[in-house]
This record gives structure tokens, C-alpha cells and sequence, in this order.
């Protein structure tokens, strides 16, 4: 793991700080245990009779649904990538050391993203809006191309951080916005789950990052820019005639707006921003106080 800095070979120092990570650790796992659901629960017969509304949904909607399912199915090829990226051997010693304890976050992401495959297909399955073998070959159809971390994990982990912070932001922006466009009271709640999913991971990757640039969030919210720059949805690459699908999926939710996702990460970084001065005033005024004392 090296840069080069003026023909140099510069070892960066371990990211994210363990001094950051563990607390911002504790907190996504602690969320987690009491965000627990089952895709089963979800969409068993009762809820499909009782609460489902299918006939509700556009064809647009529809070809949505099952384009984000297709996105979100691409999770084996995720999972290989996280793993090939976060046990590489060959990365220094402290990083390996704080690569094991991400793991520890990597691990239950996975696990609450495959729930979101799963309810998805169970949805459409259970409700008759798609045969099982027809979306059976869909979805091997769909993931046939291999998932590939867009950033170097050797040079640039801060990046790639970044750039995942914003893909669960834009998941989670979308599912909202989604939720709130259609008319099926089952889809929305299945939609809500997923998006405080996905709200949940987007807060792990901004507390860490925010963590960690502490004292110069400047600089973060320039990287963050530069990252956004390049920003596509998921798996852009990965799906069958993307910009078809992508197109439909902006047409099914008309209220998300892809600029929010960069602006909403910007405004956390802002916010921080001002809580670290109100920290720092903080610091001192004890100090103030004891002087006025005398
Ligand atoms: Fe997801
Ligand atoms: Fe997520």
C-alpha cells in the first residue's frame, strides 16, 4: 500500500483511525440488533391478502421494483470484492488490523443487504406479479457480469469509503422516494424497511468519515466533491441495458433527485463542522468560567 509523493514511496497511514472505528462500530452494530426484520414476516400469505395492493403498480413501477431487485441481487459479487479487498495479505500490518475489525461491520452489511434481494423476490413472487422461473432466469441473467470495486484499495481507501457513503445514501434517498411515489401500502412498507437499511450504512460510512477528518473537514468536503463527480447508481455497469432500466427507475419515482444524495452528504459535513466548534467553545468556556471565578 503506497503513494508517491515527489518520486517517494509513502506508505499512508491506516484508515479509518481505531480511535474512530470503535465507537462508530459499536453504534452500527447496536442499531442493527434492534433493526431486525425478516423478509418472511414481511411478505407472508396474511400480509399478501390483507395488506397487498399489486394491481396498484404501473408497468414503470414494476420494472423499477425489479431493477432495484436486480441491483441489490448483485450481492455475491459484492461480498467477494469486500472480502478479496478487506483480507488482502499483502497491505501493511496496522491496516490489516483495522481491515479485521471493519470486517466486523462488512459481515452484518452484507447480511442486512441480502435481506434486500430476498424480500423483493419473495414480494414479487408471493403477490403473482412474476413467476418464479421467469424471474429465476432474470436474475442469473443479471448477474452474470462480475462486480469490480471501482477504486484501488491500496491508494484509495479514503475514496472508496466516500464513494460507498454516497451509494447508500442515493439507495436510501431512492427507496424513500420510491416508497412515496407508489400506491401499494405493502410495497411501501417493504420500501421502508430497506431505506432505514440503508440509512443505517449511509450514517456508518459518514460518521467514520467525518471522524476521521476531524479538524479539516474542508479537505473531506473536496474529496467527497471530486468522488461525486464520478458518481454513478450501483452497479451501473453491471445491468442489461442500463440506461433503459435507469430511466424507468427515475420515471417510478419522480420525487428522488440525484443531486440530494451529494448535497445531503455535504450537510452532514457541515453540520459536524459547526458541532466540532460548539465542542471547542465548550472546551474552553470551563476554563472562562474559572478564570471569571478568581
Ligand atoms: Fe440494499
Ligand atoms: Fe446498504
Amino acid at each position: 500500500m503506497h503513494q508517491s509523493i515527489n518520486g517517494k514511496r509513502v506508505t499512508p497511514p491506516a484508515f479509518p483511525k481505531a480511535a474512530v472505528l470503535d465507537p462508530v462500530l459499536y453504534d452500527y452494530l447496536r442499531r442493527a440488533d434492534r433493526m431486525g426484520w425478516s423478509p418472511y414476516d414481511l411478505c407472508e400469505q396474511e400480509q399478501m391478502r390483507t395488506i397487498a395492493r399489486p394491481e396498484r403498480l404501473s408497468e414503470v413501477q414494476l420494472a423499477a421494483v425489479k431493477t432495484v431487485l436486480f441491483v441489490e441481487d448483485h450481492l455475491p459479487g459484492y461480498l467477494s470484492e469486500y472480502l478479496r479487498i478487506m483480507t488482502d495479505p499483502t497491505m501493511p500490518d496496522d491496516q490489516q488490523i483495522i481491515n479485521r475489525k471493519v470486517l466486523h461491520f462488512t459481515c452484518r452489511w452484507v447480511a442486512e443487504e441480502d435481506r434486500h434481494a430476498h424480500v423483493l423476490e419473495l414480494y414479487l413472487t408471493r403477490s403473482g406479479l412474476v413467476k418464479q422461473d421467469a424471474l429465476d432466469q432474470e436474475m442469473l441473467r443479471e448477474r452474470q457480469t462480475a462486480y469490480t470495486f471501482p477504486y484501488d484499495h491500496n491508494n484509495q481507501l479514503i475514496e472508496g469509503f466516500i464513494y460507498l457513503a454516497l451509494q447508500e445514501k442515493a439507495t436510501h434517498l431512492y427507496y424513500r422516494a420510491l416508497a412515496r411515489d407508489i400506491d401499494e401500502p405493502l410495497l411501501k412498507t417493504v420500501l421502508g424497511r430497506m431505506g432505514a437499511d440503508e440509512a443505517s450504512h449511509g450514517t456508518f460510512f459518514y460518521d467514520l468519515l467525518i471522524g476521521c477528518f476531524k479538524g479539516d473537514l474542508d479537505a473531506l468536503s473536496r474529496k467527497v466533491s471530486a468522488v461525486a463527480t464520478d458518481f454513478k447508481m450501483p452497479v451501473q455497469n453491471n445491468l442489461l441495458n442500463y440506461r433503459r432500466q435507469l430511466l424507468g427507475m427515475m420515471r417510478a419515482a419522480p420525487s428522488y433527485q440525484h443531486p440530494d444524495v451529494l448535497a445531503n452528504m455535504l450537510g452532514a459535513v457541515e453540520k459536524a463542522g459547526k458541532g466540532y466548534s460548539r465542542d471547542a467553545l465548550e472546551l474552553v468556556s470551563p476554563d472562562v468560567r474559572c478564570f471569571d471565578a478568581e
